[in-house]
């Protein structure tokens, strides 16, 4: 007898759908009208983009040459510092690498940091993809908790806790998906004494920064912050909300030598792979020159949905808007008398509306439920009316 094929340890994921995928999928069958409002693909949410300028440059002349460069073309660095430079903050195109998405951006860094099974931490809760990012870079992922009192922070003495001898890298995601918080300057001040102390990067993940629902004196940027080794992430993905164009970027920062260091080695990654494709590079400094126009849109839709929430959650005790200070998404706590997968599943079964349970995200506790900010407005209004009426209920 043969033995079995041997795949690797680290694609041995469980593969079923869930029961909401698979209830959803039904229902999609039987062509019921379904309320989705986790819906976070921008191309797909009504949105009027500057179409000519986006494509138009897509059919320029020199797409058809090839002028492969590790850290990406020099005019679209340019762009991404011109961009940073309008929002306040000096940095230099060669501090720039670009790459094909945020997710691949993790990758190389990990790479660039990382031994195999070497400690890296990340924020809980948070986003899902980050475990598999973890786990296909073999790295041991832990989770350090945020904590709700009103506002999201980080939960400093569990995080300190945390640390380790191969604590490699503390990835910040600011403002965090779901939970919209941002990272604070005394968040930054402690983060950074903890880094130096055991030698660990810090990695933060900026890619909802551009939508942030006001100014806040005490959010912190490590884009200026230089005294340790750190890389912050950016991408068009969010930032123009043209996640199908592949382009996002490394800015990476520290003191003098270790940037030396690590950029050499980040080019070496870079080169290997060489994933951007030349015509979004081309595009880009276009493309940015015609953010404000793309993320008012967003903004202003991301407003309407916030404002209509906290309305509605006023008149009710039964479900509670936590405190978001941006990005795409909102958190709802709903009362815990059934578990987030029941609610979740009579939401769509019975009023078919379909919202994300906490538990993806990895939630401490129970029961929240997730929606996104970027739905269509009346799609957002009817599938929330929904929702608040079973919780109002009591009854699934
Ligand atoms: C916090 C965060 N980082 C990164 C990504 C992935 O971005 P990209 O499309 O650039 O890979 C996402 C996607 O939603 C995200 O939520």
């Amino acid at each position: 007898m043969t033995e079995p094929f041997l795949f690797s340890r680290r694609t041995n994921w469980p593969l079923e759908p869930n029961k909401l995928t698979v209830d959803l999928e039904c229902l999609r069958n039987q062509e019921v009208q379904i309320l989705d409002l986790t819906e976070s693909n921008p191309t797909r949410c009504g949105f009027s983009y500057p179409q000519d300028d986006i494509l138009k440059s897509l059919t320029e002349e020199n797409n058809l040459s090839y002028k492969p460069s590790p850290r990406g073309d020099l005019r679209a660095r340019e762009a991404v510092s011109q961009y940073y430079g309008q929002r306040g903050s000096q940095v230099s195109p060669d501090r720039v690498f670009l790459t094909a998405s945020t997710s691949e951006a993790y990758s190389y860094l990990f790479r660039l940091l990382a031994n195999p099974s070497d400690h890296v931490l990340f924020p809980r809760p948070s986003y899902p993809l980050f475990s598999f990012l973890g786990n296909l870079n073999d790295v041991r992922m832990e989770t350090y908790p945020l904590a709700y009192d009103g506002q999201w922070n980080i939960d400093m003495e569990s995080a300190r806790h945390l640390f380790c001898d191969d604590t490699r890298a503390f990835v910040v995601v600011d403002p965090n998906n779901p939970t919209g918080s941002f990272l604070r300057r005394e968040e930054l001040k402690e983060l950074t004494a903890l880094c130096r102390q055991h030698n660990t990067a810090l990695i933060c993940d900026e890619v909802f920064s551009d939508f942030a629902f006001d100014r806040d004196q005490e959010r912190a940027s490590l884009l200026d912050n230089d005294q340790i080794l750190s890389f912050v992430l950016g991408g068009i993905s969010k930032t123009l909300g043209l996640p199908q164009m592949k382009l996002s970027w490394i800015i990476i920062n520290g003191p003098q030598d270790l940037v030396k260091k690590a950029s050499l080695r980040l080019e070496v990654i870079a080169d290997t792979y060489l994933s951007v494709n030349t015509p979004t590079q081309n595009a880009l400094p276009l493309w940015l020159s015609r953010r404000k126009e793309i993320q008012e849109g967003i903004n202003a839709r991301i407003s309407q949905n916030y404002s209509f929430l906290k309305e509605e959650t006023k008149k009710t005790r039964d479900c509670e808007l936590l405190v978001a200070e941006g990005g795409w998404y909102a958190v709802l706590r709903i009362p815990d008398t059934y578990s987030e997968e029941e609610w979740a599943l009579a939401f769509l079964n019975y009023d078919h509306v379909f919202v994300h349970p906490g538990y993806f995200f990895d939630f401490d506790s129970e029961a929240f439920i997730i929606v996104s900010l970027l739905t269509l407005e009346h799609v957002f209004q009817d599938g929330i009316n929904r929702i608040l009426k079973r919780i109002s209920g009591g009854e699934l």
